[in-house]
Parts: structure tokens; C-alpha cells; sequence
């Protein structure tokens, strides 16, 4: 049988192809790519003689470290504005909590965004994006939710789904109107989760850009009712769904999201054990954002041990956001992900691939080094994988390839 044309061969490289919780390793492996997707992956001394007489491109690596592109499955990275004033109020004291009751915290973020044309917010956007690319992602899950009005949430989407004009990386948009109650609904909640249910979600849909539904459940957004009307109205549409859940306290959003079969819940310092036995009997993921417990100064953890016994899929993102996690620096969430939440650095990592792409429904395609998947890969300058988590600083990354073509790095706009 004729041999498919071979793009590019990747030799003499560790690879870690996240197909295990021990990571998949394969130590001197080879990796091949053909019109964007991995044609071959596996040990070098078995990498098939006519095939790689039929590369276009052979890149040695000289022993190093490979992984799929990392996922960021939940970032808030578009948005105008700053909170360095929301900063220093926190550092005299005042909590997360007080300042956006006191219409600070979301609200002024919602208020800048609604100000900031298109390009405004893209331009930040994209350096955002390209920090995030400069530590070895290729995939962007980015919510809406600054805009809380119809036109400046579509306004959103479209912004987010633009960015991959700009950077190698796939961007998956997800609606989060239900981010928090707009002023002009103050006293109004039921009718803002009415124009969210009978005219945002449709809206999106037509848009035609969001692929999931985000709901923040807690005290100072959603309630679990407002919560679960939401997020069913739009899994009832076809989009995934996720939920900020548990984060400030408990309101049972774990099992929330179990029972109005979310993809994942959020954030999770407050999961109950009933909340973690929910979710791992419904398969819901649990996203892991120590960037947002760090920079809150959070008095819990989330339930790593129970959730590991339990069986939950545990990923892990940045949460970039204005407020809660001003942080576009992978090596720092990873690094925060075992020293504040004790995942171990195989977790990490696996959390960033493997189960982000589980997260957005797109394990068929990403996440995994597996023939068929799309060839998105980052190669690392470390000797042990787990210096990805343990240096923190500048990233570590070689090269960064996505769809099969290895890509400059910094933005172009
Ligand atoms: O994931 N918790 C709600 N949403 C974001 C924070 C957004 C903000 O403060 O602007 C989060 O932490
Ligand atoms: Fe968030």
C-alpha cells in the first residue's frame, strides 16, 4: 500500500502524549504530521523507513520534551479596562464580595467594556493571547460576560472568535451573560434571566459562535434556581455546559451541575463531598483556577483528595480575568496548582491537556498525541517534564506548532 505523504517528522524528542494519567510517556519517539494532523506517533526505532523517506521536513530535537498544545479552557481575556482600583481596595481589606455589592468588581469591568470599540478589545485581547501562546497553548476556551446587555455580548463572541485571526491558537467562545445582574435589572433578576433564556441564548446561536453556556452561580450572581434555568435552557439548545460553581461558598453547584448535565464546574473551593459524588457519577469535569483562590486570598481549597478518589476528571486553567486572576502566565498557575492545591506535576499538566480538551468537548480532535488529532504541539527546553511546574518565571517553551506548522511566537496584528 502507498505510504501517505509525510509532512513533517519530529525525532530524537520525549514525548508525553497524555493519554494516561502518567502522561503517555514515550521516551526517544517520534512524532509525524500530515496536512495538519498527526499521521504517526511512537517509538523512534519503530518509525517505518518509506515514510520518513517521504518527509518534507525532518526537525531533530535533540532529546526534548514534547507535549500536545496545552488547552486554557476557562479565560475571561476579553475585556476593557483594568481592576487596579478593585487591587488596592482588596489589599486594605475590603473582600471580593464587598466590592462588586458596592457595583466595583464586575460591574466596572462590564461598564469599560461596553465603552471599548472592537479593536480596542481585540488588541488587548490578542497580548493576552500571545502571553498564552508563548507558554504553549493552542487552544482558548474565552467567555463573554462583561457585556450583560445583548448587542455588547454578541460584541463579545465575535471579538473572542476573531482573536485566532490574530494567533496561533483555536478559540472556543462560550456565552457567560449570566456573569452577573446588570444595573438596569436592579430589582428585576427574574427579567434579566428571561432576556438571557429567551433572547440572548437564540441571539448566540444565530451568531453562531458560542459553543457552550456559563452560568456564576454564587450570592453575588445567580442563584442555583436562576442557575439551572440558564444553563438548561442552553444545553436544551445544543451549546456545553459549564458552571462557576462553589467558589465563594456552598450552594451545591457541583451537584447543580451533575443534575442539568453541565460538562464541568468551576473554581470548586467549596464542593461538598454530595457535590463531588454528583459529579463523578454524571461525569462532570472539575476545572481547577488557583490563579483566582491565590489572588483572592482564598480560605479554601478545593477537595483535591476526595475528588481524586472519586474519580473526577480534574483540569486546570489560568481563569484569566480582570478581577479575580490577573494572571496569563501558565508556568505560574501550573506552579500554583501544586504548591496551593496539591496536584502533583503529572496532574498539572494532564489538566491542562487531556481534560481541558474533555471540558470543551473537543477530546475527538486535541489533547492528546494520537494519529488523527490535530498536530497542534509544544516543545519544551527541560529535561524532566515536571520543570514545567517548578521554575517560575520564563517560559520554557521551544516551539510551538499548530496544525502541523510550527509557529513564530509574539503577536501580529
Ligand atoms: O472566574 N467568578 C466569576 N468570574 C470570574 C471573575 C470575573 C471578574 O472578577 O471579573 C472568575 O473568577
Ligand atoms: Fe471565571
Amino acid at each position: 500500500m502507498p505510504h501517505p505523504r509525510w509532512d513533517r517528522i519530529w525525532t530524537d524528542v520525549n514525548l508525553a502524549t497524555m493519554t494516561d494519567a502518567s502522561l503517555g510517556i514515550i521516551e526517544d519517539g517520534a512524532i509525524v504530521s500530515t496536512g495538519g494532523r498527526i499521521a504517526w506517533v511512537g517509538r523512534r526505532a519503530d518509525l517505518p523507513e518509506a515514510g520518513k523517506r517521504m518527509a518534507g521536513d525532518i526537525i531533530r530535537c535533540g532529546g526534548a520534551w514534547l507535549t500536545p498544545g496545552l488547552i486554557d479552557c476557562h479565560t475571561h481575556i476579553v475585556f476593557g479596562g483594568d481592576r487596579s482600583g478593585d487591587f488596592r481596595r482588596r489589599l486594605r481589606g475590603e473582600s471580593y464580595g464587598d466590592i462588586a455589592r458596592a457595583g466595583g468588581g464586575i460591574m466596572s469591568t462590564v461598564r469599560a467594556t461596553r465603552d471599548a470599540s472592537n479593536e480596542e478589545l481585540t488588541v488587548r485581547a490578542v497580548a493576552r493571547g500571545a502571553e498564552l501562546a508563548a507558554w504553549g497553548v493552542t487552544t482558548i476556551e474565552v467567555k463573554s460576560g462583561y457585556g450583560l446587555d445583548l448587542p455588547t455580548e454578541l460584541r463579545m463572541l465575535d471579538v473572542a472568535a476573531g482573536l485566532a485571526d490574530h494567533l496561533p491558537v483555536d478559540i472556543s467562545p462560550t456565552l457567560l451573560a449570566a456573569h452577573a445582574i446588570p444595573p438596569e435589572y436592579a430589582g428585576r433578576r427574574a427579567g434579566y434571566v428571561r432576556l438571557v433564556i429567551d433572547e440572548i441564548i437564540p441571539a448566540a446561536l444565530e451568531q453562531g459562535r458560542a459553543t457552550a453556556v456559563d452560568v456564576f452561580c454564587e450570592d453575588i450572581a445567580f442563584t442555583p434556581a436562576e442557575s439551572r434555568a440558564i444553563l438548561e435552557a442552553g444545553i436544551g439548545a445544543g451549546l456545553h455546559g459549564r458552571l462557576h460553581a462553589d467558589q465563594l461558598s456552598d450552594l451545591g453547584g457541583g451537584a447543580l451541575a451533575a443534575a442539568a448535565g453541565a460538562r464541568s464546574a468551576d473554581h470548586v473551593e467549596y464542593l461538598s463531598r454530595d457535590g463531588v459524588r454528583a459529579m463523578a457519577a454524571a461525569g462532570v469535569c472539575a476545572v481547577l483556577l488557583p490563579g483566582a483562590a491565590y489572588t483572592l486570598g482564598a480560605d479554601r481549597r478545593p477537595p483535591v483528595g476526595t475528588l481524586r478518589q472519586a474519580g473526577v476528571t480534574m483540569a486546570l486553567a489560568t481563569d484569566a480575568n480582570p478581577g479575580s486572576s490577573p494572571i496569563t502566565n501558565v508556568g505560574v498557575i501550573l506552579n500554583l496548582a501544586c504548591i496551593l492545591f496539591g496536584l502533583t506535576p503529572e496532574e498539572a499538566l494532564f489538566g491542562f491537556t487531556a481534560a481541558a480538551a474533555r471540558v470543551l468537548g473537543l477530546e475527538a480532535d486535541r489533547g492528546t498525541l494520537q494519529p488523527g488529532k490535530w498536530a497542534d504541539l509544544a516543545l519544551w527546553n527541560v529535561r524532566d517534564l515536571a520543570e514545567l511546574c517548578y521554575w517560575v518565571g520564563a517560559s520554557p517553551l521551544r516551539s510551538l506548532v499548530k496544525h502541523g506548522v510550527p509557529r513564530a511566537l509574539g503577536q501580529s496584528m
